[in-house]
This record gives C-alpha cells, structure tokens and sequence, in this order.
C-alpha cells in the first residue's frame, strides 16, 4: 500500500513559489492531524530528491530510524543518515507495495510518477485554510486524471481538515 501523505493550502500547493512553508501550522506538542499514528505505521518512506534537500535543511533528520529512500537520476551522492538513493523503477515500487507500507513524502514530481504508474492507493491531505495564489502543486502539471473515493473527513485544529482517499 502506497500513501500519499501531504499537507497543502486550499489551492492545492505543497509549498509557495519559492518552496515557502511558512504557512504550515507549526506543531505545538498538541494536534498532530493523525501524522504521527499514520508514520508509526509506515514501514518505508519515499521522495523526491527536490523534497530530501528541503529536508536536510531542517538541521536534525526527521526521519531518523525510517528506512527511507530518495528517488534521483543522479548517481554519487552520499547518503547522511539512513537514506538511499534509487532510480524510479515502477515494477520494483509494485512488487514492494503488496508487503510494505509506503509512505510517498512527496513533493508533486514524485507524486506525479508513482500516479502515472498506478502507484499511490491512498491520499492523506491536510488541507490548511490558506490560498497560496503560486507554489509548487500536490502533483506536477501532467499528472494523469484520477478519481478518487473520500473515506473520512475531518475537521481539526485550526481550521484544518484532514482528508482520506481511496484510489478508485
Ligand atoms: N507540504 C508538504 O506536505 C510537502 C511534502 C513534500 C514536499 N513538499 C515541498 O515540495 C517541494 C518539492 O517538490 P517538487 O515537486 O519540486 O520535487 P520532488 O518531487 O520532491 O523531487 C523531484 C526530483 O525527484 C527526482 N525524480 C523525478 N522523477 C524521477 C525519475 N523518473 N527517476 C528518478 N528520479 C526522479 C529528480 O531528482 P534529481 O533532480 O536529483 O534527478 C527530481 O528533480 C519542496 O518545496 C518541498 O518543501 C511539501
């Protein structure tokens, strides 16, 4: 089972146009909008490489003890904590999706090319009360048409709502 698990703005953007995040709810040791339930159940995580530099910004890993692998098409770089990095291979992605749980991080590029393969069966979206006007999209322009069956929905702190969808 792959899950996309995001947080976006109403307009559907993971980040401003210049990667800004600034309008992400800061967690305040309170509600998490379920994130830490659904990464405990996670076996592996999966980003883009655009998504891991934003991460190894943020100073401590946060993902320490999550098997994690970043998709690139660049060969030689050295991993700084658990991560690996791999080529995109749809069939590899497949056979691990009926063992493992897979987190998909994102960002939109790699969203984009696991929905192009069939490859996400679930979407977790905190939608955040913000327009954004710009920004980097849930899905890079060229994703594939998708329909998809709401499980939950839920109002939490903030004005956030935390939407579950199945792959039709
Ligand atoms: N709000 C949220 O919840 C959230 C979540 C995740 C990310 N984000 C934001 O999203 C932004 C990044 O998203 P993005 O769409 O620009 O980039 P991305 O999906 O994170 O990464 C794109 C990169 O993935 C690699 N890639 C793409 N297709 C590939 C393929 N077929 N084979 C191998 N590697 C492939 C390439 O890496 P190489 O160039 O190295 O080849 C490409 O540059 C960041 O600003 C981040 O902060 C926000």
């Amino acid at each position: 089972m792959i899950t996309y698990y995001a947080a976006c703005s109403l307009d559907n953007y993971l980040a401003g146009p210049n990667g800004e995040l600034d309008w992400l709810p800061q967690p305040d040791g309170g509600e998490d909008f379920g994130y830490k339930a659904f990464y405990d159940r996670q076996d592996l995580m999966v980003m883009g490489r655009k998504t891991y530099d934003i991460c190894l910004g943020f100073g401590d890993w946060p993902y320490a003890g999550k098997e994690t692998i970043v998709l690139t098409r660049q060969s030689g770089r050295t991993p700084k904590f658990n991560e690996r990095f791999e080529a995109f291979d749809a069939a590899l992605w497949r056979e691990r999706s009926k063992t493992t749980q897979i987190y998909l991080n994102g960002g939109g590029e790699a969203a984009k090319l696991f929905l192009q393969h069939g490859l996400i069966d679930r979407l977790e979206l905190a939608i955040v009360p913000v327009t954004l006007g710009a920004g980097l999209p849930l899905f890079a322009a060229g994703a594939p048409k998708t329909a998809w069956k709401l499980e939950s929905s839920q109002a939490a702190a903030m004005g956030l709502i935390q939407n579950v969808y199945n792959r039709v």
